[in-house]
């Protein structure tokens, strides 16, 4: 498979990828995170099931591709920021996604060729198109790791990590639009501190989390047709996302409105117009 592969093959290209099977995981009859933050970002591996469901999303929130581009826009941002102004030159990302442009290990590659990236999804869709994605330029690498966050030890002491980043080092945490996809009972904030805690000083953390705050009706909507999809989703206060930083210090300009936080160029006109909190902290000595 090649570096510049076509990421719009869809399932026909990923089942060629996971050894000519559909394994039996893939339930393409239940929406799934990943598949609708692909249908909304223009990409074509998601399914009718996603489709429904991205499209009762837009029905109560109609910006909600350009939130999830949004979204993805600050992805790059604080890759870039992590690389340049922190010398960070080693990520864990996880919560993959399906790959579309702009993914982790490009942005931090084209900045720094010594970049290290290690991949995190649960989705076996994603990990199909993820496997792919494991090229090493002339000195950087990337690696994935079928795991869940909800495992945080797994992750943590897995030779796909262990083999790639030198976790004595300072790394990137990206924990970009996942957390909202684990219940208050899974404990995100516990799961998060555990990884938290295994990075070393000079670490920094980047994390998106949607929010009722900027529009309660609109985000109560959505997690009514969520639940109906039986799909996860929880949004949360921007109390509770600051919580998820622990004692790390937030760099400016702290948890703000993802649109809002180092836009590239002009501030956005309104940068409460996308529902998701976003913030970078960093690890003190
Ligand atoms: C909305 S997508 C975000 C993709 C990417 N981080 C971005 O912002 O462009 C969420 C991703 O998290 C993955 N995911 C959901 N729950 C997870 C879990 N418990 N452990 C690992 N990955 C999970 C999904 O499969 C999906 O690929």
């Amino acid at each position: 498979m090649s570096e510049h592969q076509d990421w719009s093959q869809g399932l026909g290209g990923i089942v060629e990828e996971i050894g000519g099977h559909q394994p039996p995981e893939i339930d393409t009859t239940l929406p799934h995170s990943a598949r609708m933050y692909d249908y909304w970002l223009g990409g074509k591996t998601n399914f009718p099931a996603d489709r429904a469901l991205g499209e009762a999303f837009e029905q109560a929130i109609p910006s909600i591709r350009t939130m999830a581009r949004e979204n993805r826009d600050f992805l790059g941002r604080a890759v870039r920021h992590l690389v340049r102004e922190a010398g960070i030159r080693q990520f864990l990302d996880i919560g993959t996604g399906i790959p579309t442009e702009g993914n982790t290990h490009e942005v931090a590659q084209a900045e720094a060729v010594d970049s290290r990236v290690v991949y995190v999804d649960n989705d076996p869709i994603v990990l199909a198109h993820a496997r792919a994605l494991m090229v090493s330029g002339k000195r950087g690498s990337t690696a994935y790791l079928d795991a869940d966050l909800r495992e945080p030890e797994r992750i943590l002491s897995h030779p796909a990590l262990t083999g790639t980043l030198d976790v004595t080092q300072p790394v990137g945490l990206m924990l970009v639009a996942i957390l909202m996809l684990l219940e208050d009972e899974d404990d995100p904030w516990g799961k998060v501190r555990k990884l938290l805690d295994a990075l070393p000083v000079g670490s920094h953390v980047a994390i998106t989390h949607p929010s009722a705050d900027f529009n309660p009706e609109a985000m109560g909507q959505v997690v009514a047709a969520a639940e109906q999809g039986q799909l996860t989703l929880v949004p949360r206060t921007r109390e509770q996302v600051a919580e998820f930083f622990g004692d790390w210090e937030l760099i400016e300009p702290g948890v703000v409105p993802v649109m809002g936080w180092r836009p590239d160029g002009l501030p956005p006109a309104d940068p409460q117009a996308a529902y998701y909190w976003a913030g970078i902290a960093r690890k003190r000595s």
